[in-house]
């Protein structure tokens, strides 16, 4: 390593907006001679891109940077600084009680902060931790570096973060305050990163925001835009040719977005549409600001503009004054969609929430629900992945398999699949027969001739 360079090391937890931030700050500290390294052990800075979602994630950061303490020390030892931080929405909401109760971290930076980390980190190390948690009123997205290339492992696919925050208030949910207010990053600058992911062979672009679907832009000559127009935008892009967005709130999936299922191919047939209850009741309680019947509604017009189109959720269970028959209906709305996959927490009381303050449901009974719950929502995975055998699914191939000989890549339901193939393949878009599923794959063989599909059509 030529003199100068420094290391850091960052270790990613929750959701894909932290995954795609950390590549963020990866780049906010390449002009400071940071380069991106594997391990901990051997990093001249170490930064932990905490969530704060669920359960004990202050508790999570104080035992790894607990760890942390014996890296730091033994860099001291041989004469070499290592720098801890906390990133992230744990480092948002309670970043400056950290730095007061541990002395190991140096600096503490919220999500809104990262183009101050190479000033922060100039800072850093001389005693006191340097904080950086102010919501900033420049434009975040306008202030980061530009990102460089994909990493290796998302050459194919990629996320590229088009809107930031929420103003939604579930009363169960941490997100508004520690990601702030919705925020949408301006329609050029999306499409000139879509462009450029597209010339360094990116074929599927999956959009993030933590409410995605209430994007709002502007198109040429100062039109209005919404999600609907962008993914027309960047469908238009040679070589995207598959486009993904999450995560998406009910209530803004407005007439284009939905149109945009209907008209463009490139959008592939799956949407995470949470709906975290079946039941009115609670769904008021959450603050949800939709019922039950206007979500099966919802979802109905979708699939009138996406026939194949398959849906995954997110469910909580044991939300505050949540009955059996509240359960009951959440159960219930479970076989009425039908979900092709979903992800299920237990109600979790986040300190400053409103629901924190409400009636709690015992510990056993949220545990019993989830457990319930997941094994309806297994039975559906299950039944939508058995449907598929038999079927012709195009799939982007984006590594090697699990065996020699083997490559895999995705289905347009996000199911893993690995077929036997030439690894020339890699990087294609194919037809494959699927043929059987063991427990998260598909296997399959290349359908027809052995070419992707662009080359036969
Ligand atoms: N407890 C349990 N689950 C939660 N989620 C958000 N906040 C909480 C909480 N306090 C879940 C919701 C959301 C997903 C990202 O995390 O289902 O959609
Ligand atoms: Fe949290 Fe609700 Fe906003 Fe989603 S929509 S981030 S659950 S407050």
């Amino acid at each position: 390593m030529s003199a100068g360079k420094k290391r850091v090391f960052i270790k990613t937890y929750g959701c894909q907006m932290n995954v795609y931030d950390s590549g963020r700050m990866t780049d906010a500290l390449a002009p400071s001679g940071y380069v991106p390294v594997a391990d901990a052990e051997s990093a001249d800075l170490i930064l932990l891109n905490t969530c704060h979602i669920r359960e004990k994630a202050a508790e999570k950061v104080y035992s790894e940077l607990g760890r942390l303490r014996a890296l730091k020390e033994a860099g001291a030892a041989e004469g070499r600084e290592v720098l801890v931080g906390v990133a992230g929405c744990v480092a948002q909401a309670e970043g400056e009680e950290i730095a007061r109760r541990s002395k190991v971290v140096d600096l503490v930076v919220g999500p809104q902060s990262y183009q101050r980390l190479p000033e922060m980190i100039a800072r850093a190390g001389k005693g006191r931790a340097v904080i950086g948690t102010d919501f900033a009123t420049a434009d975040k997205f306008a202030a980061l570096a530009k990102p460089s290339a994909p990493p290796r492992e998302a050459r194919y696919a990629a996320f590229l973060t088009v809107q930031e925050g929420c103003d939604k208030f579930c009363t169960f949910c941490v997100v508004p305050y520690t990601r702030g207010a919705e925020v949408s990053r301006a329609a050029p600058a999306i499409l000139d990163e879509a462009r450029r992911l597209a010339s360094e062979g990116v074929r599927e672009v999956t959009l993030l925001g933590q409410n995605v679907n209430a994007w709002t832009g502007e198109g040429p000559g100062g039109r209005p835009w919404g999600l609907g127009h962008l993914l027309h935008a960047l469908a238009g892009i040679p070589g995207i040719d598959r486009l993904r967005y999450t995560t998406s709130h009910p209530r803004d999936m407005d007439d284009a977005l939905i149109a945009a299922h209907r008209d463009l191919d490139a959008l592939m047939p799956y949407l995470h549409l949470p709906v975290q209850s079946g039941s009115d009741r609670i769904l008021a309680a959450m603050n949800r600001r939709h019922t039950r019947a206007d979500y099966l509604r919802l979802v109905e017009r979708i699939r009138a503009a996406r026939p194949d189109i398959a849906f995954s959720g997110d469910f909580i269970t044991g939300f505050p004054g949540e009955s059996d028959a509240d359960f009951a209906d959440t159960l219930a709305i479970v076989e009425e969609v039908g979900y092709a996959s979903s992800f299920t927490f237990k109600y979790s009381p986040r300190p400053g929430t409103p629901a924190a303050a409400m009636d709690q449901v015992a510990e056993e009974v949220k545990s019993e629900r989830l457990q319930r719950l997941q094994a309806a929502i297994e039975r559906h995975q299950r039944a939508f992945n058995a449907a598929r055998v038999g079927t012709v699914a195009e799939v982007l191939f984006e590594r090697r398999g699990r065996h020699p000989g083997q490559i895999a890549g995705r289905a347009p339901w996000l199911q893993p699949v690995q077929v036997q193939g030439d690894e020339s393949l890699i990087g294609s878009i194919a037809r494959v027969t699927i043929s059987r599923l063991d427990a998260n794959s598909l296997h399959g063989e290349l359908a027809g001739r052995d070419l992707p599909v662009e080359m036969i059509a």
